[in-house]
């Protein structure tokens, strides 16, 4: 687990590229969570459940956040809010009878950003990093029109942090522009957000419609307002773009229901939003809540799940990959799944094509998946979409389950399975074009070729 999240980690952060589903990643946190607190002797000291974000990336200038950025404790479900409220009560020795309002408002998927402001003009932007070292990028954040470059009545000292977004429009067009460009085109708008802000050139940022909501604070030289929802009123006053839907809710029953009111404005916002976070009202109730390793007690990420839409498979594909592992790929009728077009979804392997996981578990209730077939796809602000279900009502009763190839698609040599391994792979080696291709491409990335590496050992 450690290292599935560590690699997921680098590929989401320092890579802009993300390879597992937010769903899938968040799950992984879970279990290895879980697993820690049943057996904490095995507990890794440098987990990444203490840790969040990923390591700076080389070519910025380092800064170090005097007050720490911070992740956000996930919530799942209902019940997971009302703990929540539970968990700060009992925290503070407060009964049922207070009452602990929290504002509520969407959680927008983007990058997050620290702006420092002294004497009223921007010195310093910086991006998350780690949490406790981000890197230094003042020049392209003055790029971004929402960023105020001076400010007129704000505290001698000010951090304002935020965070930078893409609008689906303008992340559309941008990806339209790179395609007539032949330059690479972005997966979501999250990594057109932090790739455009991450450029060591300012004027391809400057280039990029990037975006700015304001939600939260470091430091500061006075206070703002002596609770949440004033002091993002004081940073909307001071010019700051915060985010319309931000509500001061009375008790968890008005958070719920500012989710689903959030919720059910989430396809026409424009840009995406993967929850709602709560903060506790009271800024000195916050205080005395403080911080667990990586997260307040005073906030919590209430997420959205994953978006399902139900279509026809049309087809399932292999591919067969630098290993010679064949990967089968279902071709989808194209259906919008939380604002994003899917024509394709992964199908794993050949067991999870009959109803199996990797382990040998049964997963759809054991249902196959066939040709023909109507399925149920879903991502959560993810790349590769899955197939979450089957309609067994709609299907073809001549349908038959499909045959998983024995020899190789490509090159027509022998694709064996070894024991215990999920995989089927082609025997062909570079007899095989595909595996040739797909073997060369990676000789050459820059990453398998190493040429910095090469430079320094001469
Ligand atoms: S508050 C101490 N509010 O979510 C509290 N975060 O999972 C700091 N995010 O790193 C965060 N929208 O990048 C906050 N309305 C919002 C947010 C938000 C998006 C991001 C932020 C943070 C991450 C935590």
């Amino acid at each position: 687990h450690v290292a599935q999240i560590e690699a997921a980690n680098h590929s989401y952060h320092t890579l802009d590229a993300p390879e597992i589903s937010d769903a899938d990643y968040d799950a992984l946190k879970r279990r290895l969570a879980a697993l820690e607190a049943r057996f904490p002797d095995l507990a890794r000291a440098d987990s990444p459940t203490t840790k969040i974000g990923a390591a700076v990336a080389e070519g910025f200038a380092k800064v170090a956040h005097e007050i720490r950025m911070l992740s956000l404790e996930n919530a799942f479900l209902d019940a997971d809010v009302a703990d929540f409220d539970g968990r700060m009560r009992s925290y503070l020795g407060l009964g049922p009878e207070v009452a602990l309002p929290c504002t509520a408002e969407p959680k927008i998927d983007g990058l997050s950003l620290s702006l420092r402001y002294e004497n009223g003009l921007l010195v310093q932007a910086a991006t998350r990093g780690d949490g406790a070292l981000g890197e230094n990028v003042t020049e392209n954040a003055r790029t971004i029109a929402d960023i105020p470059q001076h400010l007129t009545g704000a505290p001698a000292v000010l951090e304002v942090r935020g965070e930078v977004y893409m609008s689906h429009a303008d992340f559309a067009a941008l990806n339209a522009r790179q395609a007539e460009r032949g330059e690479k085109s972005f997966a979501n708008p999250r990594n057109a957000a932090a790739g455009s802000l991450r450029q060591l050139d300012a004027r391809i940022t400057a280039s990029r419609p990037l975006k700015f909501f304001a939600y939260s604070w470091g430091v500061l030289s006075e206070p703002l307002s002596d609770t949440q929802f004033g002091a993002i009123e004081r940073l909307k006053a001071l010019g700051f773009q915060t985010n319309p839907l931000t509500r001061l809710c009375a008790d968890t029953a008005e958070m719920l229901a500012q989710y689903r009111a959030i919720e059910a404005q989430r396809a026409t916002l424009g840009y995406d939003i993967d929850g709602v976070v709560y903060k506790l009202n009271d800024l000195a109730l916050q205080a005395r809540l403080g911080f667990r390793a990586t997260t307040p007690r005073w906030a919590i990420a209430h997420k959205f799940p994953a978006e399902l839409a139900w279509t026809r498979l049309e087809k399932i594909e292999i591919q067969v990959g630098r290993t010679g592992a064949l990967s089968p790929v279902a071709r989808l009728a194209p259906v919008t799944v939380g604002g994003v077009v899917v024509s394709n979804a992964t199908l794993h392997n050949e067991d999870y094509i009959a109803g199996l996981s990797s382990k040998g578990e049964v997963i759809r209730d054991g249902k196959d998946i066939r040709e023909g077939d109507w399925v149920q796809v879903y991502r959560a602000g993810d790349v590769i979409p899955k197939v979450a279900d089957v309609d067994l009502l709609r299907r073809d009763p001549a349908s038959q389950p499909f045959v998983f190839p024995h020899l190789c698609p490509e090159c027509g040599s022998e694709a064996l399975r070894e024991e215990g391994d999920a995989v089927r792979r082609c025997t062909g080696g570079l007899i095989c074009p595909a595996q040739a291709v797909e073997k060369l491409k990676h000789f050459v990335s820059r990453a398998a070729f190493d040429i910095e590496g090469l430079g320094a050992k001469q």
